[in-house]
């Protein structure tokens, strides 16, 4: 059960601040964190790339997902390896480049599923913390403020009405998706309710968190509104 950590480092100069960003599927996460770790030279670290990549070698094993001890098992035997840079996060599973095959429909939520598991959770809360400590850092997630980072310098709850968030990754999707926007709707609603409901760690902000409704946001409006958050705090 082990993740190796190989990076290439923030800049020198970066401030050794942790930027948390949370929040639901769509919400737009990746591209603050993104915009984020290039402006302010900070690392993205994407945490979920973490519980997809399991996820994978979940579903490659054929495991029931709702075991807890066979996929305690199945950690006990795998290396994830993250290497995060100023853009996106590549994720090495067993040394196997996977970053291409976490993002479908099963992986997707398979990732939901195997992450109920406290088993699971600490192996991975462990890893992050690791990769996070020495600062310089924008982690996203689901529990980065309330349980990776609870001291965080700045934490972000990024959220918007599920019908824009669907819309946002029908849109991601591109011209040829053979899916259709209420499919993707319907399927982002459930991994919320998943996500919001399990009971370790379920997603909510954390108290001290700014919560960022972008429903009537451009991302690029909400992006802006990020950055000034980590500037306030930089000042
Ligand atoms: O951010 P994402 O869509 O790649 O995350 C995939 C799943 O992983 C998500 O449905 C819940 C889980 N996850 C989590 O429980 N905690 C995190 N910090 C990140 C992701």
């Amino acid at each position: 059960m082990s993740t190796e950590f190989h990076s290439e480092h923030s800049s020198a100069s970066a401030p050794k601040i942790i930027v948390a960003i949370d929040g639901p599927a769509g919400a737009g996460k990746s591209t603050i964190a993104r915009h984020l770790a290039r402006h302010f030279g900070l690392l993205n670290l994407e945490t979920g790339a973490m519980y997809r990549a399991f996820a994978l070698k979940a579903l490659r094993a054929a495991l029931s997902l709702d075991e807890s001890s066979a996929l305690e098992r199945l950690a006990g035997e795998t290396i994830i390896h993250l290497v995060p840079t100023s853009g996106e996060n590549r994720v090495f599973l067993d040394g196997e480049d996977v970053t291409g095959e976490l993002r479908n429909a099963a992986v997707t939520d398979a990732a939901s599923r195997v992450s109920v598991f406290p088993v699971i959770r600490a192996w991975m809360v462990r890893l992050q913390q690791q990769m996070g400590s020495a600062g310089g850092v924008v982690m996203e997630g689901r529990d980065i403020g309330t349980v990776v980072f609870p001291h965080a310098d700045v934490k972000i709850f990024l959220d918007a009405a599920p019908e824009v968030r669907g819309m946002r990754r029908f849109e991601q999707m591109g011209a040829h998706t053979e899916r259709q926007p209420d499919e993707v709707i319907l399927e982002l609603r459930e991994r919320d309710k998943r996500d919001r409901n399990r009971a370790d760690s379920p997603l909510k902000p954390a108290e001290d968190a700014v919560v960022l409704d972008s429903t009537d946001m451009t991302l690029a409006e909400a992006v802006k509104v990020a950055e000034r958050l980590v500037e306030a705090r930089l000042a």
